[in-house]
């Protein structure tokens, strides 16, 4: 299967690392335009350069907006009035004692891992759909399935994108516009690495912590090591895809099999 995304303009938002920057890189390998996301301008150049090393010609658009609040969208909206694919991948978490959450962090979760999904589908779905092209996705998370008691206050905003997802989706039918969720798994990114060491004891070099890490927070998955962000960026350039038509509300694993079910 070859795909090939030139002529369509994606976003990415929080893709200045981790699985977004692996998003941006591998939709700009298949042609696609691409707007790096990010809060500071320091960090999206050094990502926009990054990338252009990884993937020479690529076409890359900074896009410097904290895309948590409704300021951050309207500037995004001023840079990329639509784009064809949106890819909602910007999620922060961490682990914490379900007692001890308050009502600030509750809600600053829910704003920034669901709220700002939202918030963008509202802005981008409605030109998706006069031109009867468009791919929406959720990068949504194992949590969302299982729980984690340590991570109630993400797993809740990762259930609620699938929720968010399947319910765009129906807005959606019958427009040649798409929105899917990926569930991904645990996966080698900086930010989980931080994660990891919250977990296990810092003074482990990094194989070692990552094996303990797995072997006593994550016993489930099949794949028994942390997923690499291509793997999870190759199923959203293929939901990104002419080739995923048929492919709507639906929630694609990426998850090293650590959710035991047949279906997501
Ligand atoms: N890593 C995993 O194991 C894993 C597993 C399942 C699901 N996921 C999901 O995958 C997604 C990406 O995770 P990751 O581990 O790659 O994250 P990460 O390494 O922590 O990266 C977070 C990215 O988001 C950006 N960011 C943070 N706050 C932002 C804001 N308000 N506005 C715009 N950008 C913002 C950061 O850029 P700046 O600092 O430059 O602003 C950075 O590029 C998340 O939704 C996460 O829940 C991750």
């Amino acid at each position: 299967m070859h795909i090939d995304l030139t002529g369509r303009t994606a976003l990415v938002t929080g893709s200045t690392q981790g699985i977004g920057a692996a998003i941006t890189k591998e939709l700009a390998r298949a042609g696609a335009r691409v707007a790096v996301n990010g809060r500071g301008e320091q960090r999206v150049e050094e990502a926009v350069d990054r990338l252009t090393r990884e993937v020479p010609g690529a076409d890359l658009v900074p896009a410097v907006a904290d895309v948590s609040t409704e300021e951050g969208a309207g500037r995004l909206a001023e840079v990329l009035p639509q784009v064809d694919i949106l890819v909602n991948n910007l999620g922060v978490f961490g682990s914490a004692d379900p007692l001890e959450i308050d009502d600030a962090e509750w809600r600053r979760y829910f704003e920034v891992n669901v709220l700002a999904a939202v918030r963008l589908t509202r802005m981008y779905l409605p030109s998706m759909t006069e031109r009867g092209w468009g791919r929406v996705q959720y990068i949504a998370s194992d949590s969302a399935v299982v729980v984690p008691a340590e991570m109630i206050h993400y797993g809740m905003t990762k259930t609620s994108l699938l929720a968010v997802s399947r319910g765009f989706a129906k807005k959606a039918a019958g427009t040649g516009v798409t929105v899917n969720s990926v569930i991904a798994g645990p996966t080698r990114t900086g930010g989980v690495e931080d994660f990891v060491y919250g977990l296990v004891d810092r003074s482990l070099p990094w194989e070692q912590a990552q094996r303990v890490f797995m072997r006593e927070y994550r016993p489930q998955s099949l794949l028994q090591r942390l997923i690499e962000p291509e793997e999870i960026a190759h199923m959203v350039v293929y939901l990104s895809s002419p080739q995923a038509s048929a492919t709507t509300g639906g929630a694609l694993r990426v998850d090293g099999g650590y959710v035991d079910a047949i279906l997501p």
